[in-house]
């Protein structure tokens, strides 16, 4: 069993691969041995990043607005130009909006629908094709959503669309891994609490300290809780899991 957790030689996907949970999770994979192929809008990003990771292992990038599905098709025929299978797909890229009821603009819900939950959707149905040349029952393929602990219980925040998108994204996972296990094709969620990210900045500065006294563990996330995650659903330790929404929160959630 010491290869139990090994992702060495897999090509893995990972949207908003360039910042924030979608970079922890992709060095975690090149650190690891795999080949990593990382997406994101700006390309100054993806080269950042690729340089970034590129010290440790096999990274790629390939600049793409998942924001439409004609995004979400372009990046999946870009990568398939590339890779002749795909081991783990992670739908990780995602937004929030912030607003009080009243002003809540209805351009927010369009938005963060479109990229938290439509993305996840139509990115998976076109990579099928490469996630089939990688699925058999012994190592089935792999897809990890990035949800949160927003869809899990109600926010303090008013993020109304984003909290609804994070519901949607765990009942999505949990719906695609009804369908997609016959197929030898496993699809789980992540949960995540609070992680230092762009997203999180304001948040983590405004109320920091009110946060970190709300986790069990008194802390907030680090690279490596969400790397070590990622890992254990993308290796052969996490082959007989699926439609699992996993929390990684410090204990937010679980013992509220
Ligand atoms: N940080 C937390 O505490 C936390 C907690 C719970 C859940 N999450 C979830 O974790 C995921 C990552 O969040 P994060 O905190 O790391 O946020 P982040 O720092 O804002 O990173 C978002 C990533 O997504 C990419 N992205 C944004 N819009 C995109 C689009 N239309 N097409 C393609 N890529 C796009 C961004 O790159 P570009 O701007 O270059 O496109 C960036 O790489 C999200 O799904 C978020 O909801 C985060």
């Amino acid at each position: 069993m010491k290869d139990l957790f090994s992702v060495a030689g897999k090509t893995v996907l990972i949207t908003g691969g360039t910042r924030g949970i979608g970079l922890m999770i992709a060095r975690g994979f090149v650190e690891h041995g795999a080949d990593v192929t990382i997406a994101s809008r700006s390309k100054d990003a993806c080269n950042e990043a690729v340089a970034e990771l590129s010290q440790y292992g096999i990274c790629k990038a390939i600049p793409a607005d998942l924001g439409t599905e004609d995004g979400c098709k372009a990046l999946a025929t870009a990568f398939a130009a590339t890779s002749k299978k795909l081991d783990v797909l992670v739908n990780n890229a995602g937004a929030n909006w912030g607003a009080p009821i009243e002003e809540y603009p209805d351009s927010a819900w369009d938005k963060v629908m479109a990229l938290n939950v439509k993305a996840i959707f139509h990115l998976t149905r076109t990579c099928l094709p490469l996630l089939y040349e990688s699925a058999s029952a012994d190592a089935p393929a792999r897809i990890i959503n990035v949800g949160s602990i927003d869809g899990l219980h109600a926010p303090d925040l008013e993020t109304y669309a984003y909290s609804s998108s994070k519901a949607a994204v765990h009942h999505l996972t949990r719906t695609l891994a009804k369908r997609l296990a016959r197929e030898h094709i496993t699809v789980n969620a992540i949960a995540p609490g609070p992680f230092p990210s762009k997203m999180m900045k304001a948040t983590l500065e405004d109320f920091g300290e009110a946060i970190v006294s709300a986790v069990p563990l008194r802390r907030i996330g680090e690279p490596e809780d969400m790397a070590g995650v990622a890992l254990y659903l993308g290796s052969r330790a996490g082959a007989y899991v699926t439609g699992a929404i996993i929390p990684v929160d410090g204990g937010m959630s679980t013992t509220l």
